[in-house]
C-alpha cells in the first residue's frame, strides 16, 4: 500500500480534480450511503487503501462493517433500483489503471467488470444462474470479451474448470449449479471469475461456507492463480485467520471506516488499534481448546445511521476511558500514520497503545 498522505491526498479527505495515480488501484474516499425510511445508512464512510497489481490486500472487519458494500462499489455494481429501494449515493475516487470508475459511462465500467476485475461472491448460489449450466455461464462470461465461437469458449470452460479442480471437467461443464456440491460451486465461480485473467480480483468471504480442508484448498487456489496471472487480490473476511497467511497489507474496518490499516506483518504482530486487538483475541487457534478462546468483541455493531460521537468504536473499547491528552470523547480520531505505511485512529498515545499490547494483549494470545 503506498501512503496517500504522501501522496498528497491526506487519509479521510476527499481529492477532488486530482491526477490519476500511479498505483495499479487506488480507492479515495470512498463513501457509499444509502437512503432509508429510517434515516442515511453510512455503509462505507471515507475509505481510502491502494493496491499494487501481485499484491493481496486483505479487508477484515465484523458483519455490517461495510465489507461487500465497499467491494460491490469498486466493481460498480451499486445501481439504482437493484436493492427495490432508493439510490445509494457514492463519492469518491476509484481508479483502476488509470480510470476513474465513478466518473466512468456504466459501459465502460461494464466492460471493465469481468475482464479487467471480477469478484468472488460471499454466496456462489447468488452468483449463478440455476437454469443454466456451469459451463454455459462460463463460455458466456468469456464470450462478452473475447470474440471467439461457442466451441472455442468451451474449451476455455473446460480448462477453467480443471484448474480449479474439478475432476473430469469435460463431463462436469454441462452440470447445473445444484448438481455441484458447495466447495464444487464455490470452484466454479472462481473458475468463472478468472475466465478472462482479471487483474483485479475481489474475493469476499471466499470459503465461509466451506468445510476447513475445503477452505484451505479454495485458499491455495487463488494464491497459485495469483501467481500465475500477477492479479492484485482483495480478499475480504470476518476472520483474521484466513488473510493471516496470504495478505500483504490489511485493512480493518469498523462501522463503515478504516480503523487500521498497514502491512500484514506490522497488523499482525504489532497491532494499533484495540479493534483489531480484540480481532486477534477472537482468532482460533489450534493449541487453544476451543472454551478457552478469548470473546470476540463484546458488544454489539454500531448503528451505520447514527454512529456513536468521537470514536464509533468507544462503546465497546475497554480503553475509551483511559486518559488521552486533550482529546474529548466527542472528538473523532482520524487514522494517522503511526510507523511507516502503518496508519491507526485511536486517541491514545502510541506509547500507551504498545505498551497495552505487549505488557497486557499479547501475552494472552
Ligand atoms: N441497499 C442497502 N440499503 C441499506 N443498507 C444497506 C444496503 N446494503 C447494505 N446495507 C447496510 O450496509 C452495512 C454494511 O453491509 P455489508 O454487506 O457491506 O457488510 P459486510 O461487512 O459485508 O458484512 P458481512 O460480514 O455480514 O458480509 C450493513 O449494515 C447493511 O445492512
Ligand atoms: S479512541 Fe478511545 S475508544 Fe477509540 S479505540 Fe482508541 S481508546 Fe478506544
Ligand atoms: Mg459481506
Amino acid at each position: 500500500m503506498t501512503e496517500l498522505s504522501k501522496s498528497g491526498a491526506a487519509v479521510g479527505e476527499p481529492t477532488t480534480g486530482s491526477a490519476a495515480p500511479s498505483a495499479f488501484l487506488e480507492v479515495r474516499d470512498l463513501k457509499v450511503h444509502f437512503p432509508t425510511d429510517d434515516g442515511l445508512v453510512k455503509s462505507v464512510d471515507g475509505l481510502s487503501f491502494t493496491l499494487e497489481k501481485g499484491r493481496t490486500l486483505g479487508i477484515v472487519g465484523e458483519s455490517g462493517s461495510g465489507k461487500s458494500v465497499t467491494s460491490l462499489g469498486i466493481l460498480g455494481l451499486h445501481t439504482a433500483g437493484q436493492y427495490g429501494r432508493r439510490k445509494p449515493q457514492l463519492s469518491g475516487e476509484i481508479w483502476l489503471n488509470g480510470t476513474e470508475l465513478l466518473s466512468a459511462p456504466a459501459d465502460e465500467v461494464r466492460k471493465l467488470r469481468g475482464r479487467e476485475m471480477a469478484m468472488i461472491f460471499q454466496d456462489p448460489l447468488s452468483a449463478l444462474h440455476p437454469y443454466y449450466s456451469i459451463g454455459k455461464q462460463i463460455t458466456e462470461a468469456y464470450r462478452v470479451h473475447h470474440d471467439v465461437d461457442k466451441k472455442v469458449a468451451r474449451k476455455r470452460a473446460i480448462e477453467m474448470l480443471d484448474r480449479v479442480g474439478i475432476p473430469q471437467p469435460d463431463k462436469r461443464v454441462d452440470s447445473y449449479p445444484h448438481e455441484f456440491s458447495g466447495g464444487m460451486r464455490q470452484r466454479a465461480m472462481i473458475a468463472m471469475a478468472l475466465v478472462n485473467n482479471p487483474e483485479l480480483l475481489i474475493a469476499d468471504e471466499p470459503t465461509t461456507a466451506l468445510d476447513v480442508t475445503v477452505q484451505a484448498q479454495i485458499l491455495d487456489l487463488i494464491r497459485d492463480l495469483q501467481k500465475e496471472f500477477g492479479s492484485a487480490v482483495i480478499m475480504i473476511t470476518h476472520d483474521l485467520g484466513v488473510v493471516a497467511e496470504m495478505a500483504d497489507e490489511l485493512l480493518v474496518m469498523y462501522g463503515g471506516r478504516c480503523v487500521e490499516r498497514g502491512s500484514a506483518q506490522e497488523v499482525f504482530y504489532e497491532p494499533q488499534h484495540p479493534y483489531t486487538w480484540g480481532l486477534l483475541g477472537s482468532m482460533p487457534r489450534i493449541d487453544r481448546e476451543e472454551t478457552e478462546r478469548l470473546v470476540p468483541v463484546k458488544g454489539s455493531p454500531p448503528s451505520l445511521i447514527n454512529l456513536p460521537s468521537g470514536c464509533a468504536f468507544n462503546p465497546r473499547c475497554p480503553y475509551a476511558d483511559v486518559p488521552k491528552d486533550n482529546i474529548t470523547r466527542t472528538e473523532r480520531p482520524e487514522l494517522t500514520e503511526v510507523g511507516s505505511g502503518h496508519f491507526s485512529a485511536c486517541h491514545m498515545s502510541r506509547e500507551e497503545r504498545t505498551r497495552i499490547w505487549t505488557e497486557e494483549i499479547a501475552p494472552k494470545l
